[in-house]
């Protein structure tokens, strides 16, 4: 089988406007090598508003950081206010789109049938969906995380094709780890990543399973970095507050070299 790449990718939520993004990507690009870039894949996922700066830089620079958005409409256009289509993202020369963040499920509405539109739409446009799937603490603790798991990979999933999964990036994010400090052992993330993998090969094959990346994401550090990644079923990290900072991004980046 294929060694899966790690994909160490940077949800910036809803900080740096695109003045700091500019100054982050040229900080990111000091800090990172072609040592770097070849133990890892990376991607950066700014505001929209940062995208097309932040792609200029990217670009004139010559920086191999995949440019990544954190959501998107699946209608091409139309009267969907407030909203920006995955054919917008991709004339922007974006790669990668977040699909299906807990926090777009938990404070905006998001259900596993409009991520399975939002993922059949990135799809169209060429670009590779990250779609996100995690229990809540609540969940957890009502022993209902092998459920929730399969109902969000089993829905968000439906209709793809096998070589469409089997290229995409699904990241498990349990809720009560993301933005409290509070990481999954490496035992419980990889017992996540494993039951994802195995929704993918009993829906999908063997092939899509061996190819679809699983991220984990929900705390990662530095310091905690490695041994997540150590597992078998994890392939990179979906990373939120220490994205923020180009000390901490890079060091997780470079998990393999420290
Ligand atoms: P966190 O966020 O790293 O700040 O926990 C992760 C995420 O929400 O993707």
């Amino acid at each position: 089988m294929a060694e899966r790449k790690p994909l160490i990718s940077g949800n910036w939520k809803m900080h740096m406007n695109h003045l700091e993004a500019i100054q982050f990507i040229q900080k990111l690009s000091y800090a990172l090598d072609q040592a770097d870039y070849k133990s890892a894949d990376v991607s950066i996922h700014p505001p929209f508003t940062n995208l097309r700066s932040a792609q200029t830089v990217l670009d004139a620079d010559n920086i191999p950081v995949a440019l990544g958005a954190q959501h998107c409409h699946w209608e091409e256009r139309g009267a969907f206010t407030g909203e920006v289509s995955p054919t917008m993202l991709a004339k922007l020369a974006v790669s990668y789109v977040i699909a299906g963040h807990s926090e777009r499920r938990q404070l905006f509405g998001e259900t596993d049938d409009n991520v399975n539109l939002r993922l059949k739409a990135i799809l169209a446009a060429g670009m590779t969906p990250i779609m996100c799937c995690g229990e809540t603490l609540d969940e957890r603790e009502a022993d209902q995380t092998e459920a929730r798991i399969t109902d969000q990979v089993d829905g968000g999933l439906a209709g793809l094709k096998r070589d469409q999964v089997g290229a995409m990036v699904i990241a498990y994010e349990p809720v009560w780890a993301i933005g409290t400090g509070r990481t999954a052992t490496p035992a419980d993330a990889q017992a996540g990543c494993g039951l994802i993998r195995e929704r993918v090969a009993a829906n999908f094959g063997a092939n899509a399973a061996a190819g679809v990346r699983i991220q984990y994401g929900g705390s990662v550090k530095p310091v905690n970095v490695a041994e997540l990644m150590a597992q078998p079923d994890i392939d990179g990290a979906l990373v939120g507050g220490a994205s923020l900072e180009v000390d901490s991004f890079s060091r997780i980046i470079r998990f393999r070299l420290q």
